[in-house]
């Protein structure tokens, strides 16, 4: 799809995105903060369409980092059997538009079978797909998976002398994805969160006010444009 000053040439190819903002969408309406959370499904399938059109091969969503279990347990609850629901009713909507679904993240005790049973469901079904990798960081910490990798390093045994950027990026959770160029993050917060923290060494960072509820396709394209305004110099001059 040609999109109004969009450069069909400069697609980033990874985009990753923090949604964030449900409950205050929720209470500035007088709702419950779990209201927020569902209307953000309607915004993250908008989003992904739009990603599609452009052809962003890999999209990544923060989903529930390894931070939230601190919130109230009604609210956790909530979180763990919506994931469930997203997954019932739109995975084979992805499926039949080519994403490969993934997640990133800690499969520990907390998380229900009956999610995992689910996750390895959208995921076994969705493998052989190639148009977009979606993946979806649920139990997610950027330094959890730091630690896993060191962790898998010094399992593997490795000497010291061996470690070196290459070596801990083929021990994250999927050392084939590229690095984001474009971190999205919305509802006015500027910080990352514990967000793939290796990954975004030297992505461009993107905030806007909008509430993830309210995120629309044409928000997505906002944020290309202004990923394409940018001058991406990873630490050299421009030429
Ligand atoms: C993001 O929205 C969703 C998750 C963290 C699961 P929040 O629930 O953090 O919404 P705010 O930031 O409290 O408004
Ligand atoms: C980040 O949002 C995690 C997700 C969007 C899943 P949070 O709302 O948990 O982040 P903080 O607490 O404001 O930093
Ligand atoms: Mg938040």
């Amino acid at each position: 799809m040609v999109v109004p000053d969009i450069d069909q040439d400069r697609i980033p190819a990874h985009v990753a995105c923090v949604m964030d903002g449900n409950g205050r969408w929720a209470q500035a309406r007088g709702l419950a903060r779990t209201e927020g959370h569902s209307a953000g499904e309607k915004a993250l399938i908008e989003t992904l369409d739009g990603a599609l059109e452009l052809g962003i091969k890999y999209f990544s969503v923060y989903a529930f980092s390894t931070e939230n279990w601190r919130r109230p347990v009604e609210e956790v609850r909530f979180l763990l059997n919506f994931n469930v629901g997203i997954l019932d009713r739109n995975r084979d909507y992805l499926h039949s538009r080519g994403v490969r679904i993934r997640f990133a993240g800690r499969r520990d005790w907390r998380v229900p079978k009956r999610l995992a049973k689910k996750m390895d469901e959208a995921v076994n079904l969705t493998a052989m797909n190639r148009t977009m990798t979606l993946t979806i960081c649920f139990n997610y910490g950027g330094r959890a998976e730091i630690i896993d990798a060191v962790k898998a390093l010094v399992d593997s045994g490795i000497t010291s002398d061996k470690i070196n950027e290459r070596a801990i990026s083929s021990h994250l959770y999927y050392p084939d994805m590229p690095d984001p160029d474009l971190v999205i993050r919305t509802s006015g917060e500027y910080r990352i969160s514990n967000f793939l923290l290796w990954e975004l060494a030297y992505s461009e960072l993107v905030f806007t006010d909008i509430l993830w509820p309210d995120f629309r396709q044409k928000h997505l394209f906002d944020a290309i444009r202004e990923y394409q305004s940018r001058v991406r110099r990873f630490g050299g001059v421009d030429q």
